[in-house]
């Protein structure tokens, strides 16, 4: 059955993403599940906790209990906290609220700080005013023995009170909900089960290492799931496109068990824009029905063809466009000719050797402005390696053309060295200081010096010092090596990443005023910053929020106007072709010097402490995306380069 969407798609902000608008014309959709799309996941949480607060209101009027099922994981946390801002600021209580928990970890300690148990407390149930006694998540401290009959118990509670009235779920990459990995039947209930290895590789960051996450789980069934009256799932982010597709295009089956939510009544499932990306809708929109044919959609969908049919664009003919269904996009355009052409000048102008601007030429046509001749350049790098990793090339060409270039590395990224290389620094260091006058400071550090021989190590303070100067030693070593001189180096150490763990604090205005004063110090012309969304730990986003916030705090500046911001992507993935703005080619010689600029960052080399679940080290990962790109280019019929990095403009 093909469900069509109840209402119409409203998208306020497009965001990087300029292709919703189109979707409005939509007349069938391929989607099997009921979907809302949001700007953003604070957009999309937002409305899913306003809809709980009033579903609880509503009962409290009826002097009636609500059940509600919870989730964790990284999707419901901003449903959690607007629910917690709306108990503190607007007086909703939960007294009538009981919670049921979809599922913990087997076997774990409650009070580990790993466990669901404290993860709900943390950031929902010590928050609100919540009886403890009406608080259920399932036991991870159970005797093996034990656990058939706790779940027996779980579901019975769940019944007792009516069933649950709502039910929150993330969606795992597996496509599992609950703990329900492929190959859970769909009558599947209670029960104890074995996590998925890419379940498990997505919780090494929460539990450091994969080894120590654990291999198994209490969960809530399907079946269990299925039984809720209301369901909302949620997808944010760009790593859940491809499995929210799926989720909602593919017919129900236990490989991914989420697509068994067809079958609900009641349920949405609510995407932000970096997930909805590969549904059919947004990726394809000309498959699903009519479209306005803008010039961004009219690039998307002759690149589409072009890489289908493996047919440079201007080879491509009026029955290629028949045959794929585009015949309305060439009516449109009048024929095929001048749809290719258009298409192809489009792409060939975003090819540039000039990134900071041709001078003395026209520049209509070009990504940057010719004048002024030589600009002032911030290049904005999240951690300390990501300028190197996704522009070294061009961080090189901006240096040798002669602009003035500014590096600002925006955390100190002390978490990711591992302990074994501070220790080395830090015995170096000593080694030193014997040799040369004692410091006051030794005492810490041979504190820090203990905690790391006996391998307890971690991020205490004094470590997490030792290890942002080993990362700061290298961005500077880096930075030199592409041309800086030291006073144009910047280490802000934004104060929302020190915390010693992946959860960062939130953004405050201390932030966004460090960023805000160096971009006043410098009045630059070109703003260079990763514009990432799919970062696992997030900090590419936050740091480019802080950054959208800097400049928001400083449009009614002069020099602002003339400040262009460029977005480039970090070591995780690539613009598509259609959204690329500017293409900087670069020459064999040239990516072999950016490899030895990522060489410099020492402590991510081989294998780093949050390494992703790509097995790369990032010089390759960044050779091959960007070789990956010029071939790209080349196969829609461009010239042949060795590499290519990418960048899209952000109009402030
Ligand atoms: C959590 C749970 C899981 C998560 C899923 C997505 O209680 O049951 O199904 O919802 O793994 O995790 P995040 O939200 O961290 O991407």
């Amino acid at each position: 059955m093909i469900i069509t969407p109840k209402k119409p798609l409203v998208y306020s902000d497009l965001r990087i993403k300029q292709i919703p608008e189109d979707l409005i014309y939509q007349i069938k959709s391929f989607e099997r599940i009921p979907i809302d799309i949001f700007k953003d996941a604070e957009d999309g949480s937002r409305h899913i906790a306003h809809s709980i607060a009033l579903a609880i209101k509503g009962k409290q009027q009826k002097g009636e209990k609500i059940v509600l099922g919870l989730a964790t994981g990284s999707s419901p946390l901003k449903v959690y906290s607007e629910l917690i801002r709306m108990h503190r600021e607007e007086g909703l209580s939960f007294h009538n609220v009981v919670t049921f928990n979809l599922d913990e970890y087997y076997p774990i300690l409650p009070d580990n700080i790993e466990s669901y148990h404290y993860f709900m407390h943390e950031y929902l149930f010590n928050h609100i005013d919540i009886p403890g006694n009406q608080i259920n998540i399932p036991d991870g401290n159970l005797k093996l023995e034990d656990v058939k009959e706790y779940c027996e118990m779980y579901e019975k509670k769940i019944s007792m009170l009516g069933g649950i009235d709502i039910q929150l779920l993330g969606i795992g990459r597996t496509g599992h909900i609950g703990f329900n990995e492929p190959g859970s039947d769909k009558d599947s209930v209670t029960r104890l089960v074995s996590l998925d290895s890419l379940t498990r590789t997505d919780a090494q960051k929460d539990f450091g290492t994969f080894e120590k996450v654990p291999y198994r789980a209490i969960t809530m069934g399907v079946k269990t799931i299925l039984e809720a009256k209301e369901i909302y799932m949620m997808a944010w982010g760009q790593h859940k496109a491809e499995i929210a597709r799926r989720a909602t295009e593919d017919k129900p089956n236990s490989v991914v068990p989420s697509t068994f939510l067809q079958d609900h009544h009641q349920v949405r499932f609510c995407l932000d824009l970096a997930a909805s990306e590969k549904l059919t809708r947004v990726k394809t929109p000309w498959k699903v029905g009519s479209c306005r044919w803008t010039d961004d959609l009219v690039c998307k969908a002759v690149i589409w063809l072009s890489q289908n049919i493996n047919k440079p664009i201007l080879k491509l003919t009026s029955s290629d466009y028949l045959e794929f269904g585009l015949n309305e996009l060439i009516l449109d355009r009048e024929n095929a000719y001048k749809t290719n052409l258009y298409v192809f000048n489009k792409l060939q102008r975003t090819i540039t050797g000039w990134p900071g601007g041709k001078p003395n030429t026209d520049d209509t046509h070009r990504p940057e402005r010719s004048t002024p001749e030589k600009k002032r350049v911030i290049i904005f790098s999240p951690h300390p390696d990501d300028d190197v990793i996704s522009m070294g090339g061009t961080f090189l060409r901006l240096v040798e053309q002669g602009h003035d270039v500014h590096v600002a590395y925006q955390t100190s990224g002390n978490i990711a060295v591992h302990d074994h290389d501070a220790l080395r620094f830090l015995e170096f260091y000593e080694g030193i200081n014997e040799k040369y006058a004692l410091d006051n400071n030794i005492k810490d550090l041979l504190k820090a010096k203990k905690a790391l021989k006996s391998k307890i190590g971690g991020n205490s303070q004094g470590i997490r010092n030792i290890k942002g100067m080993i990362r700061k030693g290298e961005a500077k070593a880096a930075a030199v090596f592409c041309g800086l001189e030291e006073s144009n180096i910047h280490f802000l150490n934004l104060p929302f990443y020190e915390t010693g763990a992946i959860k960062k604090k939130l953004v405050s205005k201390e932030d966004v005023k460090i960023v805000e004063d160096l971009l006043k110090k410098y009045k630059p012309h070109q703003v260079f910053a990763a514009g990432d969304l799919a970062d696992p730990h997030g900090t590419h986003r936050v740091c480019l929020d802080v950054i959208f916030s800097a400049f928001n705090n400083l449009k009614k500046e002069k020099w602002i106007k003339d400040c262009w911001l460029w977005l480039y992507r970090g070591a995780w993935h690539e613009f598509s072709i259609d959204e690329i703005e500017m293409a900087v080619p670069l020459s064999p010689e040239e990516l072999l010097k950016k490899r030895r600029a990522i060489y410099m960052h020492q402590s991510q080399k081989d294998r780093p402490p949050f390494p992703g679940e790509d097995n790369r080290e990032f010089w390759q990962r960044a050779e091959e995306r960007n070789r990956e790109t010029a071939q790209t280019y080349r196969d829609l019929g461009f010239a042949e380069y060795e590499a290519i990095e990418a960048f899209k403009r952000w109009k402030l």
